[in-house]
């Protein structure tokens, strides 16, 4: 494209957005349909997403746009345009990303015209994009966590220019309302309720790669949901950091519960609850609406006051325990799920076995484990006694064989009862069963007709498997 032309399409963007992006987007559309053209086929995409429930949601607001323009998503990674929606959250993310951009290299000298686009949370780390633009220069754009809606316009400058486009912000207080989503399942959704997070704490990059906190307004939030049930949602995610940190002029119990009435609505869940502020109105909100789903994700981190202390979470341990207490006690055959992070920094094996001890009291459905990775630029970073890999791995082995046992028992207290399950696909390895989840979160896979997917049915939970439930259709009338 000539500048004179680029120009003048540059002049005529609206300022506002959505707008402006929606007119990048015909402009995309109109270059990209003449590629098309010329190779006599559709141009494809593809979008590879890692990281937590935020990336997922981010990568289907992504997909959409990328679609608007008239790519067709695609499984392959020889797509026309390949992008990577990265999580810098510990360090192995990283190393498996590298290698991956590496094996792109070679696929772009098979198809030249790719593009290979990167955004997420590892690009809002100067390094890293130091490194791509000095070692990947077959990486065409390269965006962040701030500016994912603007993906229109950084492609559209790429295709018009063929310079690498790279833009960054620092962080952002404005929240980009009306980005349509293309949804992976017809029938649930995450609904973005806030973005970043302020806690800070001593091991998390988090709050530097995705930026202070900030809420969105009840009423969108609401008309989101709305808008999602008369698409034949069926159960939304309520998604951020810290979900009982919302700000707004209603609390965040207050807003679960509006949302749990809106007309269509079956199933309401959140994620994440942060264990410091979680209220006695959240506890007994869930505990008087049904349709807000009886699982409380509840990361404890570390069950010894004196590492959580050094982790800046703001709870001890008995906290910790007395929360979980109360949890269980109100909110008859809710689970409680949980992150544990083992070889923080000064942790020694008292500290450990006090973790231990959690596990043992509270009894998790399920707990996610994760050995401690260093993330420069957090507190934890450049605190003294780091612990010994050999250290780390057997705590890690002794922690998940507790972790398994305990969920494992825990599972097979349901066994035998029949309860209702969202059936979610087609079980990957068994075509004939379908796999779905209880209100509890626990998966089950179940004999039965494609056709229910998307419908809430009653399940006899024939066999506890650990994790998961092997069950029978207890009726194939759908209670939806
Ligand atoms: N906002 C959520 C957590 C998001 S990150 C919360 O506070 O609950 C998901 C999980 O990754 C965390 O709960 C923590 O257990 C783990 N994690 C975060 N930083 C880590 C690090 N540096 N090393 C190992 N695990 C980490
Ligand atoms: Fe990270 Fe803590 Fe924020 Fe969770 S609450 S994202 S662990 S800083
Ligand atoms: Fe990873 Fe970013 Fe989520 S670092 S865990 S994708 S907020």
């Amino acid at each position: 494209m000539n500048n004179d032309l680029l120009n003048h399409i540059l002049a005529q963007a609206p300022e506002e957005e959505p707008a402006r992006q929606n007119y990048f987007t015909g402009e995309c559309r109109r270059v990209v349909s003449g590629i098309s053209g010329e190779k006599g086929r559709h141009l494809t995409c593809s979008v590879n997403t890692f990281g937590c429930q935020m990336n997922v949601k981010d990568s289907e607001k992504l997909l959409y746009i990328l679609k608007e323009i008239g790519y067709q998503e695609t499984g392959n990674e020889d797509a026309d345009l390949v992008l990577f929606n990265t999580c810098t959250v510990r360090e192995n993310a990283n190393q498996r990303f590298y290698g991956r951009l590496g094996t792109l290299k070679s696929a772009k000298k098979r198809n030249p015209d790719m593009i290979i686009a990167l955004c997420g949370c590892m690009m809002q780390e100067p390094q890293v994009v130091q490194t791509i633009r000095e070692r990947y220069s077959h990486v065409n754009l390269i965006f962040g966590t701030h500016n994912i809606y603007k993906l229109a316009e950084l492609l559209f400058l790429y295709l018009a220019s063929h310079v690498n486009q790279t833009e960054i912000l620092d962080g952002t207080d404005k929240i980009v309302e009306n980005l349509p989503s293309e949804r992976k399942f017809s029938f649930k959704s995450g609904v973005n309720i806030m973005y970043g997070c302020n806690n800070f704490c001593s091991y998390c990059i988090v709050p530097y790669v995705r930026g202070r906190e900030r809420s969105r307004a009840p009423e969108d939030i609401l008309k989101e949901v709305r808008d999602l049930s008369r698409d034949g949602v069926r159960e939304v995610m309520l998604l951020g950091q810290n979900v009982n940190s919302y700000k707004a002029d209603i609390t965040f119990p207050e807003l679960l519960r509006q949302v749990s009435e809106v007309p269509g609505i079956r199933r309401v869940r959140f994620m994440t609850s942060h264990p410091k502020d979680l209220s006695e109105e959240l506890i007994r909100v869930i505990r008087d609406h049904p349709k807000i789903c009886r699982h409380i994700h509840l990361p404890l981190q570390s069950g010894s006051s004196r590492i959580l202390k050094a982790m800046n979470r703001h709870y001890n341990k008995q906290d910790y325990l007395s929360l979980a207490e109360k949890i269980r006690n109100e909110i008859p055959g809710v689970s409680i799920t949980t992150d544990i992070i083992v070889g923080f920094p000064g942790e020694t094996e008292e500290d450990f076995q006090e973790t231990l001890d959690v596990v043992e009291k509270v009894r998790f459905d399920s707990a996610f484990t994760f050995i401690y990775s260093k993330r420069s630029g957090t507190k934890a970073a450049v605190m003294e006694d780091q612990v010994s890999r050999e250290v780390v791995d057997d705590r890690f082995r002794r922690l998940l064989d507790l972790v398994t046992r305990i969920s494992r028992e825990q599972t097979k207290q349901y066994e035998g009862l029949v309860m209702e399950v969202l059936a979610e696909e087609v079980n990957s390895k068994d075509p004939s069963l379908l796999s779905g989840r209880l209100s509890n979160n626990s998966v089950v896979h179940f004999k039965a007709d494609p056709e229910l997917i998307g419908q809430i049915v009653n399940v006899k939970l024939d066999t506890a498997k650990g994790f998961y439930y092997y069950g029978t259709l207890a009726d194939d009338v759908s209670l939806s």
